[in-house]
């Protein structure tokens, strides 16, 4: 099988989270590693001693072994690093947010295009099996048009330890950056990608953190279809509970998510060491990102996403999607829906592969990310400003895309 030649830059948390699904593909070889911290580079020496380790994503993409570049960098370097893979001829996948900045994402997407290298906008849940089954269940028709989209999450991701870039909203930092593009992509992805309009409220209440752990907002698409999208990061609630089977599915216990509070008060956490304990060998990275064991979705980070039909709601089940409708509840079992976390966390690299390889098409570019960061952005703006923003960078989900799948319970 042709190998793809992946280096990674920023080998963080983010970076921790998808080693394991490189790992685990068959086409790809993680050739080379990027990052500013000397301790970590020698930690992926040591996991990985065929692959180079450079001290700077200008060295990686100077990498001639390199053929493509997956950047998990934090998110104030994602455009400069970019367009360093784009000017050496390197492939892309961009963390979301793809940028802070419209202009940033701009630049992104010039430079992917005149230099002929693809870019995919990654790493949303809007990849993930029972997403990809309700987008082809609502194309299929069956159940009539798409009527409304409703997504709520309640998330700790407020208490999950913090570099200083993430307490910064300039840099990218808070929910609405980090979170948001989970939801907005997928809401684009169900809904036909073109969204008119949006307005939004974000909330900024946890005295400990200086950036916003929450939003709430309402947004249209062209043709008049409402969605509303939700995430409250403060950890008091979390929505796993919301299923029977989610209890273990949050990232803290309640007693660590108390625990935590009360160091944050007393000013006594020291959130870089437990950061550091969860990237590449790390003392919690095996609890983290390695030990996947149970498939069960639960609503985490992305939520409860339900979607509206004329004559069916449709959302995710434990392995697959429950559909009531005129028959009454069924829940259909997805193919791959009971594969690990780990696994599932391959579509952008499958994308990518198909792509670069197989001459595909890419369905993520840069152009679906900045459509995506706009609404993220507009966010802001309109709790800001408090008024309605209208979109204009929107492109629609092309009708191919997953088209050689079939729509679930047929
Ligand atoms: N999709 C997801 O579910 C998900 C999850 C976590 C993080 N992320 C994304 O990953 C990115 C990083 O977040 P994180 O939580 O991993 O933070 P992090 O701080 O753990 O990771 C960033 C890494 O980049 C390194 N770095 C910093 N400056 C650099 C530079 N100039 N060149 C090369 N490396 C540099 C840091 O040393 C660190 O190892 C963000 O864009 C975030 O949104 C995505």
């Amino acid at each position: 099988m042709r190998k793809l030649r992946v280096g990674m830059i920023g080998i963080g948390v983010g970076g921790a989270e998808i080693l394991p699904a490189m790992e685990a593909m068959e086409g790809i070889d993680l050739v080379a590693g990027a990052d500013v911290v000397p301790t970590t580079l020698d930690r992926f020496r040591e996991r990985y001693p065929a692959a180079k380790t450079h001290p700077s994503a200008r060295e990686l993409c100077d990498d001639k072994n390199v053929e493509a570049v997956w950047i998990s960098s934090p998110n104030r370097f994602h455009a400069e690093h970019a367009v360093l893979a784009a000017e050496r001829g390197k492939h892309i996948v961009v963390e979301k947010p793809m940028a802070t900045t419209l202009e940033d994402a701009a630049r992104m997407v010039e430079a992917a295009e005149r230099h002929g290298v693809k870019m995919l906008a990654g790493h949303t849940r809007a990849f993930t099996t029972p997403i990809r089954a309700m987008r082809r269940l609502i194309a299929s028709g069956r159940h009539g048009g798409l009527r409304a989209l409703n997504i709520w999450a309640y998330s700790d991701w407020m208490l999950r330890p913090r570099t200083p870039d993430e307490l910064d909203i300039s840099q990218g930092g808070g929910v609405p950056f980090r979170q948001g593009p989970h939801q907005i992509d997928t809401v684009r992805l169900l809904g036909g990608g073109m969204l008119r309009s949006l307005r939004a409220q974000v909330g900024q209440w946890m005295t400990e953190r200086p950036i916003p752990g929450y939003y709430s907002a309402f947004l249209e698409f062209e043709n008049g279809v409402p969605a509303t999208i939700v995430h409250n990061g403060h950890g008091y609630f979390s929505g796993a509970e919301l299923v029977p089977w989610g209890e273990d599915k949050s990232i803290y216990t309640v007693d660590q998510r108390v625990a935590f509070r009360k160091s944050m008060r007393a000013g006594a956490r020291d959130e870089a060491s437990e950061k550091q304990a969860i990237r590449i060998g790390g003392a919690r990275e095996q609890e983290y990102f390695r030990e996947v064991s149970t498939p069960a979705w639960a609503p985490e980070d992305m939520g409860l996403a339900i979607a509206s039909l004329d004559r069916a709601d449709v959302r995710q089940s434990q392995t697959g999607l429950f559909i009531h409708d005129d028959d009454g509840k069924r829940d259909v079992p997805l193919p791959g829906g009971a594969e690990t976390a780990i696994a599932q966390r391959r579509a952008e690299l499958e994308e990518l592969y198909a792509a670069v390889v197989d001459g595909k098409p890419l369905w993520h570019d840069g152009r679906w990310g900045m459509a995506t960061l706009e609404a993220c952005l507009a966010m802001m703006r309109s709790a800001r400003e408090r008024r309605e923003i209208m979109l204009r960078h929107q492109v629609p989900v092309p009708a191919e895309y997953d088209a050689d799948m079939p729509a679930p319970g047929a």
